[in-house]
């Protein structure tokens, strides 16, 4: 039996993806037309033998995330329970908290899945990889990244003939290796002997009167504390991917993994993708088109669109790179260009909303960086897609050019490269 623990953080570790985690946990923010976790949780649907879905952070469990639980779990015919830390206990100190119910029906090896991830998610692969290496404590997803964009990941050096890691280091200061860690691993039920032991030393050095440090003590990253460890001694390996793999950090890098899922829609869900039609609006490359979703005839969306449940589009619009939220309304002859439109928000006629696409690639040199740093360091604000929040409304004939609308503005007039409070 297999399980598969998704490490969804909490609310402070969604502010860089302000302001749309105002109003929505970003870990259900919609990617594509689907909550970014509903990705890992049909990749870990096809696993052969996985029974179990737990998903660790410490978000209060909001309406939101009790209705995408018991929805998933109709939709899924799986086991999917929310184990809520008491503060943040670090990527390994929740897998430690929750070690008795992780281990419960003594599963073989259990998937550790980071909800910022966006992949194909080989995990079939990972599964056979790992039981073809039967010392394994361990198998992370590696993957390729140029020099300058692996400083900014964990890298690791591998074994070539075996695929060992030989060496693991969290966001070097220099140059180590152009392999970095995806964020997904597959661990064997020993790994707890291992985070046991720096459990152990964590309490013995930490002084326990220390309320500044509240959790600290029981904090454990496996970044930091577990592989190093692991490294050199037979039980961590990597699995190297060839294929698509992005972190969804800021919104802007959202935009960038609602296409990557759209392409992958050919392999695994063709028939979420728009069609032409008789009478349909015009669509250019990948597109997702919520069925509750009132297009009209005459507008043109994509490539990489996605459009949301009840979202109204007039004649004569033009999208493309974007993702238009529940409930949205977009007028006539309106262009919307890398963007994202807030739930229920309305976009004016003859109106222009457009931003500055970011792409957090790691395997494109140069990439921007995407670390959604709203400032350079001489206090500009950095170019960035533009962001209307929820329930923001754009009068006609305006324009909107990399900005950031927080919910509820009403705009008087054009913005250009600002944050509107
Ligand atoms: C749409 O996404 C695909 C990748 O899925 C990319 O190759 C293409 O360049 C994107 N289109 C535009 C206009 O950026
Ligand atoms: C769309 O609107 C219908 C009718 O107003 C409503 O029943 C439904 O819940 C809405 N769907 C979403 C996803 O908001
Ligand atoms: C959008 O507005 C409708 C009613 O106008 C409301 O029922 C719904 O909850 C709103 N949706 C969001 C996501 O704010
Ligand atoms: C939407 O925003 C307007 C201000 O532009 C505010 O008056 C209204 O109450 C908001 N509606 C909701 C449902 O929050």
């Amino acid at each position: 039996m297999l399980k598969a623990i998704i490490l969804i953080g909490g609310p402070l570790k969604g502010t860089r993806f302000r302001p749309l985690s105002l109003d929505l946990p970003k870990p259900l923010f919609p990617v594509a037309g689907f909550p970014i976790i509903q990705h890992h949780i049909e990749a870990c649907q096809k696993v052969e033998g996985l029974k179990e879905i737990l998903l660790i952070g410490f978000y209060q469990p909001s309406d939101a995330f009790k209705t995408f639980l018991s929805r998933a779990q109709q939709e899924f015919h799986i086991s999917i329970r929310y184990l809520q830390e008491y503060t943040s206990l670090g990527t390994a100190g929740g897998l430690y908290h929750f070690r008795d119910v992780i281990q419960s029906g003594n599963p073989e090896c259990f998937f550790v899945m980071n909800a910022d991830v966006c992949s194909d998610f080989p995990l079939t692969e990972m599964v056979d990889f790992h039981r073809q290496r039967s010392h394994a404590c361990c198998t992370m997803m590696g993957t390729e990244a140029s020099r300058e964009q692996a400083l900014n990941y964990g890298c690791l050096v591998e074994n070539t003939d075996t695929h060992e890691v030989l060496h693991y280091v969290e966001k070097p200061g220099t140059f180590v290796s152009s392999i970095i860690n995806c964020g997904v691993y597959l661990f064997s039920p020993e790994v707890f002997k291992h985070i046991a032991t720096v459990f152990a030393r964590h309490q013995e050095d930490l002084p326990s009167d220390d309320s500044f440090a509240l959790g600290s003590k029981d904090s454990i990253r496996l970044e930091q504390d577990i592989f190093p460890m692991l490294t050199g001694d037979s039980k961590l390996y990597v699995y190297k991917t060839q294929n698509f793999w992005s972190q969804i950090k800021s919104a802007g890098s959202a935009i960038y993994a609602n296409r990557l899922y759209l392409a992958l829609y050919h392999k695994t869900h063709p028939d979420r993708l728009a069609a032409h039609g008789e009478g349909m609006p015009s669509i250019k490359g990948d597109v997702y088109i919520h069925p509750s979703a009132n297009v009209d005839s005459t507008a043109v969306l994509g490539p990489n669109v996605t459009v949301g449940a009840n979202v109204t589009i007039g004649p004569g619009t033009r999208i493309r790179e974007s993702i238009i939220l529940d409930g949205a309304s977009i007028q006539d002859h309106s262009c919307i260009l890398h963007s994202i439109v807030g739930w229920n928000s309305t976009v004016g006629a003859w109106t222009r909303v457009e931003g500055t696409p970011s792409d957090p690639n790691p395997n494109i040199p140069f990439a921007k960086l995407d670390s959604g740093e709203l400032f350079s360091e001489d206090g500009r604000l950095n170019p960035s897609i533009t962001i209307l929040g929820r329930n923001v409304t754009i009068p006609a004939e305006v324009i909107v050019l990399n900005s950031i609308v927080l919910p509820h503005k009403d705009l008087p007039h054009s913005y250009k490269n600002q944050i509107i409070l």
